[in-house]
């Protein structure tokens, strides 16, 4: 068999609170594909929304829109692709793309500018996430990669964010070249993040099945909404985290006892709800809160989130017959979680392998959507017209 040829993707993600745009070049096929990263850039919200204590959607998208085009052209420099060129841009083109951008008046000035001053770049694809997230958010992004594949002629590729966290959690590091192998099937996935706790499996190559979810919360956002509780800054998990360990550096015990929801229900879906209210019932019963105490309501907080996450995730492994086990989403960065896990693979499940991924990958970004957006390139899924799907489903 042949390898395909090197291509260039051009990736897009604006999903929540991270604008991030990154050129990656691709070779390989499924079973081993190698990517470059050539520019890659990415810019943190999260100062603009700490305090409303969580993403403001409409601040979200003001802030893509006012992004988009700086960071689009810092990346194309970085990857020496940007070649500077007055072009003649028709009537009839001008039109069109003030149709595909008329929902973004934050956007078209800017881009306008942008593309008359220089020449399509060699990129084969530009791949863009179409769900899940923010709609609002969702739809900035979607419109400039519109925008862009009209005005550049490109084929578009829609990715599920969520497919994003997990394919990036196989890619390996391989001398500044990542690198992903298609790993021993059935894989598992556990995809925790802001707004999805879920297992997936794939039994065959980049099909998903559902095999558990949360019944309410996602794990992110209780974290998020704990911290809250603790008059901790947005967002909360790195946060909490901190926290903890400072405590757990010392000593194993907690202070307060917090429930493991749905820990023995014998199915492998999750509730964070429950988990919630019993820390703001704990507060309650306290006037003011010591440092130490917050130390320990969070070291319990992310004892009693890990002791369930493994419990349905080691069920799920037995019900699935996984021969691998992929955790991915911003909640994968969590020291505790990242550790128990990996402990507790070794010593109940030791042959099964374990991904997880590097912490440059774990939180949102635009190289994991590129990635996934290439095998969906090579699987021809082109698509012509894309629309925001804040739910979109993985399975
Ligand atoms: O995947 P992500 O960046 O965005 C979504 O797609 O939702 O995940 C964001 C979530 C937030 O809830 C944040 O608090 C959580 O990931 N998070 C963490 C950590 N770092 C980020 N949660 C626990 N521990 C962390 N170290
Ligand atoms: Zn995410």
């Amino acid at each position: 068999m042949t390898a395909a040829k090197d291509f260039r993707i051009l990736g897009i993600e604006t999903s929540c609170d991270e604008t991030a745009i990154a050129i990656l070049e691709c070779k390989g096929d499924e079973k081993y594909a190698e990517f470059t990263v050539l520019g890659n850039a990415l810019l943190s919200q999260i100062d603009i929304h700490k305090e409303y204590g969580g993403v403001f959607p409409a601040l979200a998208k003001r802030e893509h829109a006012k992004n988009l085009v700086p960071i689009l052209e810092a990346v194309l420099e970085e990857a020496e692709l940007l070649r500077e060129d007055t072009q003649i841009i028709t009537e009839e083109t001008r039109n069109k793309l003030s149709e595909i951008l008329a929902r973004e008046p934050g956007l078209s000035e800017a881009f306008f500018e942008f593309i008359s001053e220089c020449e399509p770049p060699e990129i084969d694809v530009i791949a863009v996430t179409a769900g899940p997230g923010l709609e609002p958010a969702l739809w900035v992004g979607i419109n400039f990669a519109h925008a862009l594949a009209f005005v550049w002629n490109k084929p578009l590729i829609a990715v599920n964010h969520m497919e994003g966290h997990l394919l990036s959690a196989l890619a390996q590091n391989e001398n500044g070249v990542l690198t992903i192998t298609k790993t021993n099937l059935p894989v598992l996935g556990l995809l925790i993040s802001g707004g999805h706790t879920e297992l997936v499996v794939m039994n065959e190559w980049l099909k998903y099945e559902l095999v558990g979810e949360t019944r309410d919360d996602a794990v992110g956002e209780a974290f998020d909404k704990v911290a809250r509780m603790l008059n901790l800054p947005y967002p909360g998990g790195p946060e909490i985290s901190r926290l903890a360990e400072t405590t757990r550096n010392v000593s194993s015990e907690t202070l307060f006892k917090l429930p493991r929801p749905m820990i023995d229900s014998g199915t492998c879906d999750f509730s964070f709800a429950g988990l919630k209210t019993a820390v703001l019932n704990l507060l309650k019963t306290k006037e003011g809160l010591t440092d130490e105490e917050k130390r320990h309501i969070a070291h319990e907080f992310e004892n009693a989130v890990a002791d369930v996450l493994w419990k349905k995730t080691s069920l799920a492994i037995e019900e699935t017959g996984a021969q691998t086990l992929v955790i991915g989403g911003g909640v994968s960065a969590n020291t505790h979680i990242r550790r128990v896990f990996t402990e507790k693979i070794k010593s109940e499940h030791s042959d099964i392998a374990l991904h997880i991924p590097s912490a440059a990958l774990t939180t949102d970004n635009a190289i994991m959507i590129a990635m996934a957006g290439y095998f969906r390139a090579q699987r021809k899924e082109f698509v012509t017209a894309i629309s925001a799907n804040g739910n979109l489903p993985l399975a």
